[in-house]
């Protein structure tokens, strides 16, 4: 997220500050300007808009350059599945994968992994393996293609369909669920072990309806996990929608109910059927239900143009075979930017008898699983110290990156960060001990130069 802060010093700051006088207002405004792609239109109330990406697509220029303007979050579409990643037991194969991940943080945006373990893409050497082989053959999958991501992925699905469809409410018989009922929890539990900072999700179809048995056995398997303890971050919401599997009234409190239980809840393959404005009416109604949602974090629609869509007869998603954007697109921008930034705006002016300082202070206020920085500088004629404050939003930070621009210095030292070089853009990433930021809190870092530090204009994201 964005954060301006201003130092401006009208005559160089003495150390001893007594104040005469100290003015200071808050003001706080709505959206003063609408936000022209999806990604920073969700960016502004501290939310993603991701998509879809099939690395077979990814040598098409109108696909790709959709993607780069458009989507701040992406999902490998097949590439990360089981099949995928060990096509042969104990080969491991990221050729295609890393294309997409590649890619995606080449342009600075985060990854959702999909999926760690699923009844379905399976490889054949799996499908045919039972009892405990299969536990460890699944658990060491999940420990290998995690840790190999370690530190690249916002969030794993890390179980994908688990539940049956119907009024029954039972798990969906499968060969994982023959293992034992206690598969899932297992599978979270190697997650964790293996990347620490991704969030671990669960993810599933047809659980959008707050009366389905579906959705209640999910609501309670992650409300048993809560209170034991197994690790679990979010609840994914696949949200397939078509005249079939509408859009339920009841969607927006399905999401709440879930948040309620203490994890985030993302729409995770997000496409809805139709054309014109019926279409584009659904997609306001999930956009809004989501914005809705404090730990709603973020939405992602399963393919970019309609032809790029698994069930491409039924048009479903935001750009045309073409690459123009659709009614749709445009509801669901204008929902997230009706959204956001809520924006707090502080000017404070000191006067001593040797000093003026005027600072001015414009922070977007974070939202769930957002990070805002600001900074704080002592500027004297050949040099400065920057302090640059982390401040997580509504969920807690398990790693933040921080960027700054010194456009007309040189930093000479730091502390309490790793950087990615002394000048220009530079990259700041947690160290050990401040990764961990609670909900709302915050942490400091630091550093040194020559030169001017004025414009740092600090960025903030999280992981
Ligand atoms: C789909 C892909 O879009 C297709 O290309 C593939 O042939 C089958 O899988 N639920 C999921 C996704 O979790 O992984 C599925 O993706 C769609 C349904």
């Amino acid at each position: 997220m964005k954060l301006t802060s201003r130092s401006v010093s009208l005559v160089p700051i003495v150390s001893a500050v007594a104040a005469a006088a100290l003015g200071a207002s808050l003001i706080m405004a709505g959206n003063a300007n609408a936000a022209t792609t999806l990604g920073a239109a969700a960016q502004q109330s501290g939310r993603y808009f991701g998509t879809a990406v099939a690395a077979g697509r990814m040598g098409d220029s109108t696909y790709i350059g959709i993607l780069n303007r458009e989507f701040d979050m992406v999902t490998a579409e097949n590439e990360m599945k089981m099949d995928a990643t060990e096509p042969s037991q104990g080969r491991f194969s990221y050729g295609n994968a890393d294309r997409i991940v590649n890619h995606a943080r080449n342009q600075g945006k985060r990854v959702r992994g999909h999926a760690l373990a699923w009844h379905s893409q399976q490889p054949g050497w799996m499908q045919g393996m039972s009892g405990s082989a299969l536990r460890n053959a699944v658990q060491n999958h999940i420990t290998q293609v995690a840790t190999y991501y370690r530190g690249k992925i916002y969030a794993w699905d890390v179980v994908n369909e688990a539940f049956a469809d119907g009024s029954s409410g039972a798990r969906r018989d499968s060969n994982l669920q023959r293992t034992g009922n206690d598969w899932i929890e297992a599978a979270f539990r190697a997650a964790r072990a293996a990347d620490p900072g991704a969030k671990l999700c669960y993810n599933d179809y047809n659980t959008d309806d707050w009366s389905h048995a579906k959705t209640q056995a999910v609501y309670r398997m992650v409300q048993d996990f809560k209170s034991r303890g197994v690790p679990i971050d979010c609840v994914g919401l696949q949200s397939h929608f078509n005249p079939q599997s509408p859009v339920p009234n009841n969607y927006q409190t399905t999401l709440q109910n879930f948040a309620n239980l203490g994890v985030d809840v993302q729409i995770t393959e997000l496409d809805i059927e139709g054309s014109g404005s019926a279409q584009a009416a659904n997609y306001d109604r999930v956009t809004r239900a989501c914005l809705a949602v404090t730990r709603c974090t973020g939405i992602t629609v399963w393919g970019i143009r309609d032809t790029d869509s698994w069930r491409a007869n039924g048009t479903p998603l935001l750009f045309d075979g073409g690459g123009n954007k659709k009614a749709a697109y445009n509801s669901v921008l204008n929902a997230l930017n009706a959204a956001g930034p809520t924006t707090t705006t502080t000017t404070t002016t000191t006067t001593t008898t040797t000093t003026t300082t005027t600072t001015t202070t414009t922070t977007n206020n974070p939202g769930p699983g957002d990070c805002t920085a600001s900074v704080s500088l002592n500027q004297w004629n050949e040099g400065f110290v920057a302090t640059v404050k982390v401040t997580a939003g509504s969920s807690a930070l398990r790693g933040w990156r921080v960027t700054t621009t010194l456009s007309n210095g040189t930093v000479t030292n730091s502390w309490s960060a790793n950087r990615s070089g002394n000048s220009g853009s530079i990259t700041w990433t947690n160290v050990d001990y401040n990764a961990s930021v609670p909900a709302g809190q915050s942490t400091e870092f630091g550093f040194q130069g020559t030169g001017s530090g004025a414009g740092l204009d600090p960025t903030c994201a999280a992981g």
